[in-house]
C-alpha cells in the first residue's frame, strides 16, 4: 500500500514539473476559466472540438501541484476523446476523488484518490475538471470550485 502511495506522489509530481499539453491552443473553439476561490488559483482551459471529438486541448494558469498535475492528466485522458466521453470521465474522476467509487488498477485517475481525505484538495483536484466542463458548454462566465 505505501508502494503504491509514493507510486500516486511520484506521478503527480512528474505531472507537475513536466505539464502535458500547458500552453495556449490555436484555433480554440471552447474557452473556460476556473477559479478556486480558496486560494485564488486560476486556469484556463481550451479546446478544439471537431464534430463531437476533442481534437486538442491546452491548459494554462498556476496553482499548487495536485491543481496542475491533474489537469496536466486531464490533458492527456480528454484528447482524442468524443465529448460525450470526456464528461463520463469527469464523472468518474468526481466519484473517485470523493470516494464514491474506487478506481481501477492501472487508472491514471487513481493518483489523486489520496485527496479524499481533504476536502480542500478536492477542490484543487477538481478544478481543471470543473473548467474543463464549463469549456465544453462554453459557459462565459469564470467557474469555481465552490
Ligand atoms: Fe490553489 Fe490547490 S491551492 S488550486
Amino acid at each position: 500500500m505505501e508502494e503504491l502511495r509514493e507510486l500516486y506522489q511520484q506521478i503527480i509530481l512528474e505531472h507537475y514539473r513536466n505539464p502535458r499539453n500547458f500552453g495556449e491552443l490555436s484555433e480554440a473553439t471552447h474557452r473556460a476559466e476556473g477559479n478556486n476561490p480558496l486560494c485564488g488559483d486560476r486556469l484556463t482551459v481550451e479546446l478544439r472540438v471537431l464534430g463531437d471529438r476533442i481534437e486538442d486541448i491546452r491548459f494554462r494558469g498556476s496553482g499548487c501541484a495536485i491543481s496542475q498535475a491533474s489537469a496536466s492528466v486531464m490533458t492527456t485522458l480528454v484528447k482524442g476523446v468524443t465529448v460525450e466521453e470526456a464528461e463520463a470521465l469527469f464523472e468518474r474522476f468526481h466519484r473517485i476523488v470523493l470516494g464514491e467509487t474506487e478506481p481501477e488498477a492501472l487508472d491514471l485517475l487513481a493518483a489523486f484518490a489520496g485527496v479524499r481525505e481533504f476536502p480542500s484538495r478536492v477542490k484543487c483536484a477538481t478544478l481543471a475538471w470543473h473548467t474543463l466542463r464549463a469549456a465544453l458548454h462554453n459557459v462565459a462566465e469564470v467557474v469555481t470550485t465552490e
